[in-house]
C-alpha cells in the first residue's frame, strides 16, 4: 500500500478503463493534428468537433496546405464553427511556421506560446500530446477537476487563483505516460468530473478529493464574481397626523410595486417643506431623519432615506390615490415587503 495518494497513478488507471481513445485526432496524434483539434476544441463540444476536424484535414492535410491557401477558404472551412478569431490565427500560424521553422511546429513552449493563437494550456497539449515532453495543461475541465481535488477557492478568471492552478497541475505531473495522463485528466473533467452533477462515486480520485470530502465538489471552482448592482436613492415621508394615522399612497399600476400602498416618495434631493407646502394642506409640527432601509431587487439595491413628519392637517379630505390609515389597518393593504416591515416595526 502506497503511504501518498498516487494522483497520476490512479488517473492513468482510470485512463486504461474508461478513458477515450477513439477520437479522429487520437489516431495519429501528430503535431498538426494535435493543434488543430485543440483549436477547435476551445470553444466547441466534441460532437459538433469531428466533423469539421475531418473536413479541414481532408482539405488541409498538412501545414503547408494551410499556409497556402487563401484566408478566405480557411474561413469557409472554419464556417459554422464560431470565433473566427481562432481559424485566423491559425492560418497565420501557418505561415509563419513555413516562414521561421522550416514548416515543422517548434517543440518548445516559448517558440509555442509566440505563435498567434497559442497560450500556454494550448502549448502544454501539443508538447505533451504530440511530443511526449512534460508539461502541465489547464483548460477549463482540468480547472474543474483540480479546484476541486484541492478545494481551491476563488474564481479562476483572477490571476493568483489560475497560478495556484497551475502550480498544483504542474506538481502532479508523472514521469510516464505523460500523453496518457494528459488526455485522462481531460476526459475525466468532461465524463465524470462535470460541472454539474459529477460523478464522485465512479471517481478514482474520490478518496482524496477535497470538495468531495467537503460535500460540496459543485462549490468549486468558484465563479465569476456578479458585477455589483448600482444602488439608488430615495426618500419616504412618514406622515402622521395628531390622531397618530399615517398617509399612505397607491402607487401607479405600472413600475414598481405598482397598485400597492406606500410612503409619498420623493427623490433624494428633493426638499421636503416645500414638497408637502405644494402638494399637501399640511402643516409640518416637526421633522425626524430616521435610519435608512436596504432593499434589494434583482438589478438594483434601494437605499430609502425615511424620515418622520408629525404634522396638523387642515380639514383636506383624502385624495383618490392618498389616504390616512391607522396603522393597524393598513396590514390589510397590500404593501410593498419593506413597507410593511417598516410599519410593523414602527407600530412597536
Ligand atoms: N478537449 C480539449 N482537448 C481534448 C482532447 N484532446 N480530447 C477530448 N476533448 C478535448
Ligand atoms: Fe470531481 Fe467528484 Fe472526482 Fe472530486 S471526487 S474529482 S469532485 S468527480
Amino acid at each position: 500500500m502506497p503511504t501518498t495518494f498516487d494522483f497520476s497513478q490512479a488517473l492513468l488507471d482510470w485512463y486504461d478503463l474508461y478513458g477515450r481513445k477513439d477520437l479522429p485526432w487520437q489516431q495519429e496524434p501528430t503535431p498538426y493534428h494535435v493543434w488543430l483539434s485543440e483549436i477547435m476544441l476551445q470553444q466547441t463540444q466534441v460532437s459538433t468537433v469531428i466533423d469539421y476536424y475531418q473536413r479541414f484535414l481532408g482539405r488541409f492535410p498538412d501545414i503547408q496546405a494551410l499556409a497556402k491557401a487563401p484566408q478566405d477558404e480557411v474561413l469557409a472551412y472554419w464556417s459554422g464553427l464560431g470565433y473566427y478569431a481562432r481559424a485566423r490565427n491559425l492560418h497565420k500560424t501557418a505561415r509563419i511556421i513555413v516562414e521561421d521553422y522550416d514548416g515543422d511546429m517548434p517543440a518548445s513552449l516559448e517558440a509555442l506560446t509566440g505563435l498567434p493563437g497559442i497560450g500556454r494550456s494550448t502549448a502544454g497539449a501539443i508538447l505533451t500530446l504530440a511530443f511526449h515532453q512534460c508539461y502541465p495543461i489547464l483548460d477549463g475541465n482540468v480547472k474543474r477537476v483540480l479546484a476541486r481535488f484541492f478545494a481551491i477557492e476563488g474564481w479562476p478568471g483572477i490571476k493568483q487563483v489560475e497560478n495556484q492552478l497551475w502550480l498544483r497541475a504542474e506538481s502532479l505531473l508523472p514521469k510516464q505516460r505523460i500523453a496518457n495522463y494528459i488526455q485522462a485528466q481531460m476526459d475525466l473533467g468532461a465524463t465524470l468530473c462535470t460541472r454539474t452533477k459529477p460523478d464522485c462515486p465512479h471517481c478514482p480520485l474520490q478518496t482524496q478529493c477535497q470538495a468531495y470530502i467537503l460535500g460540496q465538489p459543485e462549490a468549486y471552482p468558484g465563479k465569476k464574481p456578479r458585477k455589483a448592482i448600482p444602488v439608488r436613492h430615495t426618500q419616504w415621508l412618514i406622515m402622521q397626523n395628531e390622531l397618530g394615522e399615517v398617509l399612505l399612497e397607491q402607487r401607479p399600476s405600472q413600475g414598481i410595486w405598482g397598485g400597492l400602498w406606500s410612503f409619498p416618495e420623493i427623490s433624494p434631493d428633493e426638499d421636503i417643506s416645500s414638497y408637502c407646502g405644494r402638494y399637501r394642506q399640511i402643516e409640518i409640527q416637526s421633522s425626524t431623519a430616521l435610519a435608512s432601509l436596504q432593499h434589494v431587487f434583482t438589478h438594483f439595491r434601494l437605499n430609502i432615506q425615511p424620515t418622520l413628519l408629525r404634522c396638523r392637517v387642515s380639514g383636506v379630505a383624502d385624495k383618490d390615490q392618498s389616504k390616512w390609515y391607522r396603522i393597524e389597518d393598513t396590514f390589510k393593504l397590500g404593501l410593498p415587503a419593506p413597507v410593511k416591515s417598516f410599519l410593523k416595526s414602527f407600530n412597536e
